[in-house]
């Protein structure tokens, strides 16, 4: 183990290429340490991190509040299973469901598990408080979601690269174009319909933002036609748009309110799936759960990580970070070059659009160059690149960052 650490990033990359799934295609870049909104290679090479890990790391790499609750707790009691009670779950529960304001919260670990959970959740509700017929039950989803990779979560995408040769698919899932107000309407005309499941802006999509309304009018809709609203705010959640979910800038209260990455500031896979009484209570014992969730070591780490995003007001700092890099990459990028067509996103989630066909390697290559310049970015679909910095970053680092992101692009228009 030790001798592996003294390895070259070449050598670390071989060895995943040589024993891994080749499930991922990462940038060439092997990190070995991380802090604040920084992160270091194994050669000792500093970079930004403008990804940080999806939106998981929110409160920055390695919050010593964070780490500090995780050591503690370490020490004391790791897991229990949900088979005994356990001494942190329930002052969890109570810390998260007033933090969000809600009745009750389901804990698991990952993302894809609490959006599984909440698809569950709503199936349950509706053959036994709307009364839909066994088994007909149907869930909305809009076209260019992501919620994760299990065969309930591909059978939701359109994406053929995610669905090709995983099928059967699971039924019940009906999709519509994402911020298409009608076709949302026209689908819940259906009585079988439990409810509608959207992200309230798209990320792996390519930071796909809503006109403005629509959240508020989808729920609306949801509400005429008795169908649950289930926001999945893995990603938006957590402050990262500049409020503490992404429903707030619209004034919606989900029906079904999905958590997780910077849920424990990336510690530690902690997700959690909030509802009120209604909804959560038709779930009895044996009906849904996982050994993980709800563990001591991921409550700890949640609320500490919660409680640092609420002292550090990182919310706040997400939106007017937020603004000023968008003003810059519009003013400096999409205003003044042909590369760039367009700056989108809210608070620290945001994207550039290159001037390419989607299958061209332009973003990549960018991202490759941006690395070499010390900063960290990932392509996403269709030739956008996706910029997510940990949100405990500064004015000045992000000016300097804006700097090399500017820099770095009109590098390849001169080419
Ligand atoms: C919106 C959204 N939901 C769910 C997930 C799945 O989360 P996880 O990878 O932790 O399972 C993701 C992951 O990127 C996501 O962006």
């Amino acid at each position: 183990m030790i001798q592996e650490t003294m390895l070259s990033s070449q050598e670390l990359i071989q060895l995943e290429n040589k024993y891994g799934a080749h499930n991922y295609h990462p940038l060439p870049v092997v990190l070995s340490k991380g802090r604040g909104v920084y992160v270091w290679d194994v050669e000792g090479k500093k970079y930004y991190d403008f990804l940080s890990a999806y939106s998981a790391v929110n409160q920055g790499h390695c919050h010593p509040r964070i780490i500090q609750a995780l050591a503690g707790q370490a020490q004391r009691l790791t897991l229990t299973s949900r088979a005994f009670y356990n001494d942190v779950l329930g002052p969890f529960e109570k810390y998260i469901t007033d933090y969000f304001g809600y009745d009750r919260m389901l804990p698991m670990n990952t993302g894809v598990e609490a959006c599984e959970t909440a698809v569950k959740l709503c199936r349950k509700w509706a053959y036994e408080a709307k009364g839909v017929p066994t088994n007909q039950a149907k869930i909305i989803f809009v076209s260019g979601n992501f919620w994760g990779r299990s065969l309930a979560a591909i059978s939701s995408s359109v994406d053929p690269n995610t669905t090709r040769n995983f099928g059967p698919y699971m039924p019940g899932y009906v999709i519509i174009p994402y911020n298409d107000l009608e076709a949302l309407e026209e689908a819940l005309q259906d009585p079988h319909v439990a409810g509608f499941m959207t992200e309230p802006i798209q990320g792996e999509a390519g930071v796909v933002v809503p006109d403005e309304g629509y959240l508020e009018k989808a729920y609306a809709l949801c509400k005429q036609n008795n169908a649950l609203f289930i926001a999945d705010e893995v990603q938006t959640g957590i402050a990262r748009t500049g409020k503490l979910v992404a429903c707030d800038h619209e004034g919606v209260r989900p029906d079904i309110l999905i958590l997780g990455k910077a849920l424990s500031g990336g510690v530690f896979p902690v997700s959690a799936v909030l509802s009120d009484d209604e909804v959560m209570l038709t779930l009895k014992p044996g009906q849904h759960g996982s050994t993980f969730g709800g563990n001591p070591l991921g409550c700890a780490v949640a609320m500490e990580a919660l409680q640092v995003v609420k002292d550090e007001k990182l919310a706040e700092n997400a939106s007017r970070l937020g603004q000023v890099f968008r003003r810059r990459m519009q003013e400096e990028l999409v205003d003044k070059t042909e590369i760039i067509t367009l700056v989108r996103g809210k608070g620290l989630l945001n994207a550039i659009a290159i001037n390419d066909t989607p299958d061209s390697e332009t973003a990549w290559n960018i991202c490759v160059k941006l690395a070499e310049n010390g900063l960290l970015a990932k392509p996403t679909h269709g030739n956008i690149i996706r910029f997510a910095p940990p949100l405990v970053m500064t004015e000045e680092q992000l000016g300097e960052c804006c700097d090399i992101i500017v820099e770095t692009v009109l590098s390849f228009e001169e080419v």
